[in-house]
Order: C-alpha cells, then sequence, then structure tokens
C-alpha cells in the first residue's frame, strides 16, 4: 500500500514549539520512526507538512490516483475547516487522524474535530505514538477492506 502523511500548519515547529504540550520530538524525527514502521508493515510513505489550507487540499486530491489511504494530523486546521473535511470526503480514501496532544482534555475550542466524522477513527493523546498506531490502524483497515 502507498500511504500518504500529512501534517497540518505550525508541526514544522515540532521540538521547539510548546515542548510541555507536543515534547521534544521533531518532525524529522516522527517521520524517521514512521518510514522505520513502514517498512516493517511493508507499506510505502509520502510524506508532507503545510501551513497552508489549499496545499493540504490539493494533496488529498492528488492522493486518489496512486495512494490507498491517508493519516493525517491537521493541526489547528482540525478545529476550522470544513473544506479539509470535505476534500476527505470528496476522495473516499481511508483516512485516520491523530493528534500528538490529547485534544479531549485541552481547551474547549479543540474538543470538535471537523474531521473525525470523515475518518475511519481518530487517535491522541500518544505523542510522537500515535502517529506509530495511526499507520497501524489505516494498514489492518486497508487489509481487511480491500
Ligand atoms: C494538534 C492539536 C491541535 O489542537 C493543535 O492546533 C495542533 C496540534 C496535535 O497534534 O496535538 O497544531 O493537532
Amino acid at each position: 500500500y502507498n500511504i500518504l502523511v500529512l501534517h497540518g500548519p505550525n508541526l514544522n515547529l515540532l521540538g521547539k514549539r510548546e515542548p510541555g504540550v507536543y515534547g521534544a520530538v521533531t518532525l524529522g524525527e516522527i517521520t524517521k520512526q514512521l518510514e522505520r514502521e513502514a517498512q516493517s508493515l511493508n507499506v510505502s510513505l509520502t510524506c508532507l507538512q503545510s501551513n497552508h489550507e489549499g496545499i493540504l487540499i490539493d494533496a488529498i486530491h492528488d492522493a486518489v490516483d496512486c495512494h490507498n489511504g491517508i493519516l493525517i494530523n491537521p493541526g489547528a486546521y482540525t478545529h476550522t475547516s470544513v473544506a479539509l473535511r470535505d476534500a476527505i470526503a470528496g476522495v473516499n480514501l481511508p483516512t485516520v487522524e491523530v493528534h500528538l496532544s490529547n485534544i479531549h482534555r485541552r481547551e474547549e475550542f479543540r474538543h470538535h474535530s471537523y474531521i473525525a466524522p470523515v475518518a475511519i477513527g481518530q487517535i491522541c493523546g500518544f505523542g510522537a505514538d500515535s502517529y506509530r498506531l495511526g499507520l497501524h490502524a489505516l494498514v489492518n483497515y486497508l487489509q481487511q477492506n480491500s
């Protein structure tokens, strides 16, 4: 399988950004861990981080041609973006939503996700492990449903 891994706004700052909330791990380290995990699962990844909603949406549209599923941390767009949600609904690719932090125990405005209703499921609160758990869940889903 080919999996598109998307990181939304400000996730390029991981490592320096609010380390009390997001930990010290950088996006580069997360990507390295995820690549190792992907190898052991025999799947390939395309990874992209963007601070721009439209670039994320374009990447989702383009994924239809050559990807089997999407692993996404939409960052703050989780709580604001109907457009991102519609893109995911529109391409109909199995999507897993992940967050480093447990969004449900943080500020109230983070409790609602526009993405969750169009995702297979959501994993949050496990730091970098959220991505690895999410990748496993997505690959299991693909194996059972295709
Ligand atoms: C986040 C949670 C969001 O609320 C926040 O805006 C982020 C990161 C997380 O991974 O915990 O940018 O998606």
